[in-house]
């Protein structure tokens, strides 16, 4: 199924060239920011957060309002008609039509492709459950080309939920599609990298190496990426207790590392960065969300200047067969059609990227 707007769902679903030429206009409204201050006059963009948020949220409505456009939106459903029942489907329908560019957080993973399949304007996906988080990427791009000077040949490490968190993910997809990167992937076994992103990273010629040491990884190191332990999307407390407080980086633990090394954190942060860190010239996690709006301006302005179409459903709707992962959209918003890519008895989820064996 073709879409007659630009979304932007999964960053993997443009070309890096497009990724690169969001992340120069980001890189030039940051060195001129007046010249855009009416870049977006008289347009609306409607933000759906249906999970808390701080930063996506104020900085896509900063974004909008600082190229002239103004917003509209909720960030908690309950205070919608979320809460009296209606579906994805409508809320979108309806508040894609009062808007030229919808933003959408969700915690059910495919939900923002879900939405784009009804939505009336383009809809850019600021998180689907613990999936992806392409907006959070482009910000990490852009700290990392400002702040390294380059995308490629780096030493990427990532500590603490690759599980559950969808920055990780995106970030992977993202960088293994530039040259000569190395990827340490520093978790519990319980909270280790999807094997689904393992195996992009190879198909795209990058290396990856998985420790539970934090300690060992750090000296080999340009960045250092650290996340929250995503309680939110743990089944029990009992479970999320057990893995918290694994990995906590402390002024010590920074010694080992580079000089040049450079921390990011897509935050929130809970414990997993002693604030003690903060001092360390190398930590860049606040500048990092300033990177956020920028890339974000660049963003919003490119998917309104555009007229593309977009692929958002390629496969094939198999009678009978519904996708396996309980947090998927589709087992949700039964109306969805559950369409799969994959050939032979491998199907892959369009929604979610599960994968799932036909038995014969
Ligand atoms: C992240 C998210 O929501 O996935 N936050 C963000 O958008 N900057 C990370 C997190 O919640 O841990």
């Amino acid at each position: 199924m073709t879409s007659q707007f630009p979304h932007l769902i999964d960053l993997n679903d443009h070309p890096v060239t497009w990724w690169n030429g969001l992340l120069s206009l980001g890189q030039e409204i940051m060195q001129n920011p007046m010249l855009y201050a009416n870049s977006c006059r008289g347009k609306i963009m409607g933000t759906l957060f249906y999970e808390p948020s701080t930063r996506t949220q104020m900085s896509f409505q900063t974004a909008m309002l600082r190229l002239g456009g103004t917003i509209i939106g909720f960030d908690n459903p309950q205070t919608s008609s979320v809460a009296k029942g209606e579906n994805l489907k409508d809320t979108t329908k309806i508040v894609s039509g009062y808007s030229d560019v919808l933003v959408i957080r969700h915690p059910t993973v495919g939900a923002a492709k879900a939405a784009a399949l009804t939505a009336e304007c383009p809809v850019i996906n600021a998180g689907d459950g613990g999936h992806l988080h392409p907006t959070q990427t482009l910000t990490d791009l852009l700290t990392l080309k400002c702040e390294k000077g380059t995308l490629s040949g780096l030493t990427i490490g990532l500590c603490g939920d690759l599980l559950n968190g969808r920055t990780v993910h995106s970030l992977c997809k993202a960088m293994s599609c530039y040259p000569n990167n190395h990827f340490i992937m520093i978790s519990t076994k319980e909270l280790a990298m999807p094997h689904y992103i393992k195996s992009i990273i190879h198909a795209n010629g990058c290396t990856y190496e998985e420790t539970f040491s934090l300690e060992e990884a750090i000296p080999k190191l340009d960045m250092l990426y650290m996340t929250r332990i995503q309680r939110e999307r743990f089944a029990s407390d009992e479970e999320y207790f057990a893995q918290k407080d694994t990995y906590i980086l402390t002024p010590q633990k920074m010694k080992l590392a580079k000089k040049d090394m450079i921390v990011l954190h897509p935050l929130p942060r809970v414990d997993e960065i002693e604030i003690a860190v903060d001092d360390d010239p190398r930590a860049l996690y606040f500048k990092q969300a300033k990177y956020g709006m920028y890339v974000r301006m660049a963003l919003i302005l490119t998917m309104l200047q555009s007229t593309a179409t977009t692929e958002l459903l390629s496969g094939t709707v198999h009678k009978g067969v519904c996708c396996p992962n309980p947090k998927c959209i589709t087992n949700q918003e039964y109306y969805l059609p559950k369409s799969f890519t994959g050939t032979g008895t491998t199907l892959v989820c369009e929604y979610c990227d599960e994968r799932l064996l036909l038995e014969h």
